[in-house]
């Protein structure tokens, strides 16, 4: 679990990242095809060229639950519930897939707010991806 200043962390680079939401989500799926092609194959019936309206229709849902996470980040399984169910009984996504997306993203936030991205807020960010990656996981067991 995030200690309170790890919280705090968290909800002061969403600030930031929230008002580039869109965009930070469209790259971070565009990294994700472009680093690890095999994630592409969750994607059959998506266009996944560089910047395709369905990249950043789907880039845009991705944040959208990542500001809900932010939002309710004492219940992030409750907020998420919906979407474990989702990921882990009907779209079956490999686990492994949330470590490599996560990454995405985290690099996706650090080269857009180099300067915030101080060691601390990296550990915060990194640990709250975590913990969303472990809830949209844990209906596999
Ligand atoms: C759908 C969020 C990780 C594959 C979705 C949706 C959201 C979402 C909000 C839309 C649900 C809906 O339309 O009701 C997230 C978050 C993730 C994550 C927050 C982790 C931070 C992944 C990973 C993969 C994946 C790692 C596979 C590499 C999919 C697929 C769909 C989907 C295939 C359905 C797309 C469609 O047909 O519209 N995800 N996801 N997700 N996700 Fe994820």
């Amino acid at each position: 679990t995030l200690t309170q200043a790890e919280k705090a962390a968290v909800v002061t680079i969403w600030a930031k990242v929230a008002t580039q939401a869109d965009a930070i989500g469209a790259e971070s799926l565009d990294r994700l095809f472009f680093s690890y092609p095999p994630t592409k194959t969750y994607f059959p019936h998506f266009d996944l060229s560089q910047g395709s309206a369905q990249l950043r229709g789907h880039g845009s849902k991705v944040m959208n639950a990542i500001g809900e996470a932010v939002k309710n980040i004492d219940n992030i399984r409750g907020a998420l519930a919906k979407l474990s169910e989702l990921h882990a009984y009907v779209l079956r996504v490999d686990p492994v897939n949330f470590k490599l997306l996560s990454h995405c993203i985290l690099c996706s936030v650090a080269a857009r707010y180099p300067n915030d991205f101080t060691p601390e807020v990296h550990a915060a960010w990194d640990k709250f991806l975590s913990s969303v990656s472990s809830v949209l996981t844990e209906k596999y067991r």
